[in-house]
């Protein structure tokens, strides 16, 4: 998978801008609120469909300005597409693959994965249940095709059980009709999500067995809220309290729940050793190699840890980094330095 360019126009801080990339490794040059992390989330639209740091369209829409785009070209099993991503304030994004408007988000993400490694991926540990969901569908949206339409579907079902609750009179068949609907949904969605969360929870445990002989192992472990199901507390707060859109995961390092007691330094490598194994699962399970964004990913690591994280990472993957000092990264070959 390589990036081989992109324009903005209109995004963020950029009024129009082309951006070229080789294949290893490139660096993005620039003092802070330059405009380093504006491109990287630029560039991950194109993996994940949305911005990863706004739900709202207009916050991506340069100050004043109506509308905001981003096109970029990239190369997918040797082939070359041209996608092209508009937004609009107030309306929904349109998406086009070489001209043809595109209808289903999957289809986008089919055709570009990036890992996104930042000093923010401790969110996942230390936020809440909500960030290590859209985590895990993340993943799993990207290697199962329907998974989508199935989360889709469950967002339906629970607004249909929510309005039932809400009314006045509870009508009781209706709500049976959609429990046993939701029922039926809850388990594809948890099965998938428990496949994965062993899949990352192996790989990082591989490579710590590999790199960080000196920490112990990771684990993970689901927590299904449908467990505690009630529907007397359900009826009660007239909400949807229990099913997948509810649940979480908790992460532990040894016996230590880490969103409890870790440091901040021991959070910081979890969430590094989570990230490759999202890419060693993309590598695996779609056989493509993803574009890796680094945005300011080494912040607080040291020197050693720096160099071991890239040899995890292997020289086979285009990278794009940004960072205020390129001194930092000296040890990296074949770069071609983006000064903003
Ligand atoms: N919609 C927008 N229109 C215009 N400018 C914006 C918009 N959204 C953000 N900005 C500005 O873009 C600038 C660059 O932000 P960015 O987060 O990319 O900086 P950065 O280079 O990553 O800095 P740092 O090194 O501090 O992380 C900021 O000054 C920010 O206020
Ligand atoms: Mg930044």
């Amino acid at each position: 998978m390589l990036l081989e360019s992109i324009y903005l126009y209109n995004f963020r801080n950029y009024i129009k801008q082309d951006f070229n990339f080789n294949k290893d490794n490139n660096v993005i040059v620039a003092l802070n609120g330059i405009g380093k992390s504006n491109l990287i989330e630029a560039i991950y639209i194109f993996s994940i469909a949305r911005s990863f740091r706004t739900s709202v369209n207009k916050d991506l829409i340069n100050f004043g300005k109506n509308d905001a785009s981003i096109i970029s070209n990239i190369i997918n099993n040797n082939k070359k597409n041209k996608i092209k991503v508009i937004f609009k304030k107030d309306e929904n994004k349109k998406v086009f693959i070489n001209d043809n408007i595109v209808k289903k988000t999957s289809e986008l993400i089919k055709e570009f994965t990036a890992i996104l490694i930042s000093p923010n991926d401790v969110s996942i540990i230390e936020y809440s249940p909500s960030v290590r969901r859209k985590y895990l569908d993340m993943i799993i949206s990207k290697i199962i095709d329907n998974y989508i339409q199935e989360s889709n579907e469950l967002k339906k079902i629970i607004e249909n059980k929510r309005k039932i609750l809400k009314e006045e009179k509870i009508n009781e068949d209706l709500l049976s009709v959609y429990q046993i609907k939701l029922e039926e949904i809850n388990v594809e969605i948890i099965n998938k999500r428990k496949k994965i969360l062993i899949d990352l929870e192996n790989i990082v445990n591989d490579n710590i067995q590999k790199f960080y002989k000196q920490i112990e192992k990771v684990s993970f472990k689901y927590i299904n809220s449908f467990d505690n199901f009630d529907i007397k507390k359900e009826k009660k707060y007239r909400e949807c309290l229990f099913g997948a859109h509810r649940d979480d995961f908790e992460i532990y390092l040894g016996n230590i729940n880490s969103k409890k007691f870790n440091s901040t330094g021991e959070k910081r490598l979890i969430s590094l050793l989570l990230k490759i194994a999202e890419k060693e699962i993309f590598n695996k399970k779609l056989s493509i190699k993803p574009v890796i964004l680094l945005d300011d990913a080494f912040l607080g690591l040291d020197d050693e840890r720096k160099d071991i994280f890239f040899k995890i990472l292997e020289n086979d993957h285009q990278k794009i980094i940004t960072t205020t000092n390129e001194k930092d990264l000296y040890f990296l070959n074949n770069i071609n330095i983006i000064k903003l």
